[in-house]
């Protein structure tokens, strides 16, 4: 088995399509990589998903490695992306430097991921100039969610032309993929063909170079809740929640342990 790098998913523009989800432990790293993802982003979605915060912003560095490091040791093939957390890039060219540096040090991730286009250029530009390789977010980008006012739909209309010199920007600046956020199918059709790095989509239509998902939502795993552009696969909610109240029942009526459960 091969081990996927940054110039095998830069190669395959236009080519066969780019797969990617997240995880945040070691138990769904293994999972993801052993089903054959290209690669896995530990996203700081991660305060969502994981840690019950109401959006990304309170996530931590020392959170994005702990989670990190727990991928990283599961992943033998794909690619391992962490995704650098609000205020950890966004003061200083040297303080996105030092934090992207540590992060790839310590967790043992390939790639950092940043939010934010044109503005993050001269940071994206300098981390790719000490060997950080770099995938750009644009679009809907969820750190910003207090300027967008909720989590919207970006590039519409007049805004689409902003939309066309971020993609610009970031590829200028040496990133090797792009993230598309919650873009219309069409600009992002658009962003593809102008880009000569691949598009990775989420809620941007199926004409992008591959597609991300988070992996709770992939699987059933958040309850009710589905952002429209999300596809439930599976409902494993349903089959825990089914087998942990089977297990209190056996507890209870003392089905469980039986004979065989135990010792002799
Ligand atoms: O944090 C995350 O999970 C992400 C993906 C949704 C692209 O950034």
């Amino acid at each position: 088995m091969e081990k996927l790098t940054v110039p095998a998913i830069r190669q395959r523009k236009g080519g066969e399509k780019i797969t990617m989800l997240t995880a945040y432990d070691y138990v769904f790293g293994g999972i993801v990589d052993d089903a054959g993802i290209d690669i896995v982003l530990v996203g700081d979605s991660l305060g969502n998903v994981m840690l019950g915060y109401p959006n990304t912003l309170p996530v931590t560095v020392d959170e994005m490695i702990h989670h990190t490091k727990a991928v990283v040791k599961a992943t033998k093939r794909a690619l391992v992306v962490i995704d650098m957390p609000f205020m950890s890039y966004q003061e200083s060219i040297e303080q996105a430097r030092r934090n992207a540096g540590r992060m790839i040090k310590e967790s043992g991730a390939e790639v950092v991921k940043v939010e934010g286009g044109l503005r993050m250029k001269d940071v994206i530009r300098a981390m790719v100039d000490i060997e950080i390789p770099v995938m750009a977010h644009i679009g809907l980008t969820p750190q910003s969610v207090h300027r967008m006012g909720g989590y919207k739909v970006q590039g519409k209309g007049a805004a689409e032309e902003m939309l066309f010199e971020d993609a610009r920007a970031v590829e200028e600046a040496g990133a090797f993929s792009v993230v598309l956020e919650g873009v219309p199918r069409n600009a992002a059709k658009k962003i593809t063909e102008m880009l000569t790095i691949p598009t990775i989509g989420i809620g941007a239509g199926p004409d992008c170079d591959g597609q991300v998902l988070v992996l709770h939502d992939l699987l059933g795993l958040l309850g009710q809740f589905r952002p429209k552009f999300v596809k439930s696969y599976v409902n494993i909610r349903a089959e825990a929640e089914k087998g942990i109240k089977q297990y209190i029942e056996e507890v209870k009526s003392g089905a469980f342990p039986d004979d065989t459960h135990s010792f002799h």
